[in-house]
């Protein structure tokens, strides 16, 4: 059985950056196999995880209705783009990707949406942990990208409209009935511990917090991965603190 860690959050809230962090623990930690998925159309979690170049499901579509002479006779559309999104999860070491990505063409971003979802629920057994790094907002939620998860880990500023966003995701998953058995609060770039004033009516278990960290700062304005990082970073340090509450809670 996996288990599906689903990432959410304000825009730039740090969402990439720490799905990355959480892949590359999880590897070094020897926890198990893990997926990254990269759900957000503007994607950029492959990258930050050093994926140079890869077929995204929405190169797929584009490919597929640009020559649809290539789907094998006998075979629906459908069973030939999945069959095909299956075979762009790219092998790297110590951890799979797949991107979302969009079609440049015209048809329906809620079908990427759909061909997602679907390969996804036959993909996530194969691994033991399958981290989703979610686009900002809340219309994935509600396109129902991610329909269950074990662990909802909402990413926010300290800044009380950022931690009022956060807290409307748990809102959101409660009206959508989407099934999560943990939810987490993280606050990221910031090095103290928020009060509980701040967190008040925010129906999220607030773990803790990630540092502003300078080594960061720099590999993203170098274009570097975050397998740059020291082990001993200061936000590498601070996730791998508040791991049990991420990954163990079965
Ligand atoms: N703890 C941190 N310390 C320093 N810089 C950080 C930290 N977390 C994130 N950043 C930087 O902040 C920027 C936004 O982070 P990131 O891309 O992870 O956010 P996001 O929530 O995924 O954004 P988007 O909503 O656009 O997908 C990036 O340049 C990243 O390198
Ligand atoms: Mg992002």
């Amino acid at each position: 059985m996996s288990y599906t860690i689903a990432i959410a959050g304000k825009g730039g809230t740090g969402k990439t950056t720490i799905a990355s962090l959480l892949v590359r623990l999880i590897k070094e930690k020897k926890l198990g196999s893990v997926l990254a998925v990269d759900a957000d159309p503007n994607s950029n979690l492959a990258e930050a995880l050093g994926v140079k170049s890869i077929r995204t499901i929405g190169d797929i579509l584009d490919e597929v209705s640009a020559n649809p002479e290539q789907v094998p006779g006998g075979m629906s559309k459908d069973r030939f783009i999945e069959y095909e999104v299956q075979k762009a999860v790219q092998e790297e070491d110590g951890f799979d990707v797949v991107s979302m990505g969009k079609p440049e063409g015209p048809g329906c971003y809620c079908y990427v949406n759909n061909i997602l979802r679907s390969v996804m629920s036959k993909l996530a057994d194969d691994y033991d942990y399958v981290i989703i790094d979610n686009e900002a907002g809340l219309e994935h939620l509600s396109r129902r990208t991610t329909r269950s998860a074990d662990t909802l880990l909402a990413v926010s500023d300290a800044s009380a409209v950022g931690l009022k966003s956060a807290g409307r995701i748990a809102g959101i998953v409660d009206e959508l009935k989407i099934k999560v058995k943990n939810r987490l609060l993280l606050v990221n770039r910031f090095n103290r511990s928020l009060g509980k004033d701040k967190i008040n009516g925010i129906d999220l278990e607030y773990i803790g917090n990630i540092p502003l960290d300078k080594s960061i700062s720099r590999i993203s304005l170098q274009g570097e991965s975050i397998w740059k990082l020291k082990n001993n970073a200061l936000s590498l340090a601070a996730l791998a603190k508040l791991g049990d509450k991420i990954w163990r809670q079965r």
